[in-house]
């Protein structure tokens, strides 16, 4: 979880990709354990298979993997599952808890065979850690300077071979000379409606909550593309069905619910539309600084790089340039809003 995450507007927000506290138990039972029950992302799983099914018939650990993508797209799911494919123990940490050189020295020197080590938020690594790392990722060797001053002595330690998972929302930031340290580096996307459908239906499987096509398509259409989201919304629109309806999710239900909910048919929320409202209104369609952008909405430039507009991007209502963010045509016809000149020459 990255920074933005904690912020105290966002876990209100039904609609966002960062986890709110709730989240937690939920996730746990509805998380595929397999490579074979993960929807989606079929380039990814491929790229996966044939390098645990290689790794394993080699008998050596797999390869180093960076995933990096927006929040709640299975990052942490993935690398539970390359453990669990490769058999291997799975021991998952995060940069922002290794303090010290000490804590990661602890960690490395304790390493099981083929384990997989996974880091959380990697681009918070501190670089003093990441030298360290570098030996250890490369050689599977640990330096360890043993006393003080001109007596102090370097010894270095072999270490059992394992597999470093780093999980990133902001890829950018890695430094470059770790970032050369995975062996394979993978993105991940938005999913696709129909992938939502599936993992949708998949999750209402799990939970026992009877949902029909339409309203599996329904809630799939409105969750931003990221199954944190689908499973979500899932579970608030079951609580309103259970209360107001025959426990059933269909599309009247679904759209009643999602309408008590706030969350419009692109799946945005009062967030959303105050950002593209504020670049259009305030900043006559932009471009405008992140930086700016975030101080007129009261909100952290992280929060918005990460958490907002990487899906506004994604479905086409704003666009980055060098200059700043810009709202698109897309954008001002959702609000039905006519662009004067200057915006439209924008498009
Ligand atoms: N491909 C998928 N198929 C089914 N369920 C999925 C899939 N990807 C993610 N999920 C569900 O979404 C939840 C969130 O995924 P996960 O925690 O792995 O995201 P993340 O990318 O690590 O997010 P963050 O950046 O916040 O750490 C999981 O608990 C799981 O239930
Ligand atoms: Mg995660």
């Amino acid at each position: 979880m990255p920074d933005a995450h904690h912020s105290a507007d966002i876990k209100e927000r039904i609609v966002s990709a960062a986890p709110v506290e709730d989240d937690s138990s939920f996730e746990l039972k509805l998380r595929p354990q397999r490579l074979a029950e993960f929807i989606g992302q079929n380039k990814i799983k491929e790229n996966l298979a044939v390098a645990i099914e290689a790794a394993k018939s080699r008998g050596e650990a797999l390869d180093h993997i960076l995933l990096y993508g927006p929040p709640g797209l299975g990052k942490t799911t993935l690398a539970a599952i390359v453990a669990n494919e490769l058999g291997v123990y799975f021991q998952p940490t995060a940069a922002p808890l290794l303090q010290i050189k000490g804590d990661l020295t602890a960690i490395l020197t304790n390493i099981r065979d083929k384990q997989v080590l996974f880091v959380d938020e990697i681009h918070r690594m501190q670089p003093a850690l990441e030298e360290i790392l570098y030996p250890a990722l490369e050689d599977y060797k640990l330096d360890i300077i043993i006393g003080q001053g001109p007596a102090a002595r370097t010894h270095t330690l072999d270490i059992k071979p394992f597999t470093f998972i780093g999980a990133t929302t902001r890829a950018g930031l890695v430094s470059a000379p770790l970032r050369s340290r995975f062996g394979i580096v993978l993105r991940l996307e938005f999913y696709t409606h129909e992938d939502l459908r599936v993992i949708i239906d998949r999750s209402a499987e799990i939970l026992g909550v009877e949902i029909n096509d339409e309203g599996a398509r329904e809630l799939a259409s409105r969750s931003r593309g990221t199954p944190r989201i689908a499973n979500r919304l899932l579970r608030r629109v079951r609580d309103y069905a259970q209360v107001r309806g025959a426990g059933k999710i269909d599309l009247p239900t679904a759209q009643a619910a999602l309408q008590m909910l706030e969350v419009d048919r692109h799946g945005f929320d009062e967030v959303d539309r105050k950002l593209l409202l504020t670049i259009i209104e305030k900043y006559q369609g932009g471009p405008v600084g992140v930086n700016t952008l975030a101080a007129a909405l009261a909100e952290e430039p992280d929060a918005i790089e990460e958490i907002y507009e990487p899906f506004l991007i994604q479905i086409g209502f704003m666009n980055r340039t060098p200059r700043g963010r810009v709202a698109t045509q897309l954008a001002y016809e959702h609000f039905g809003i006519t662009p004067n000149r200057k915006q439209a020459s924008l498009f």
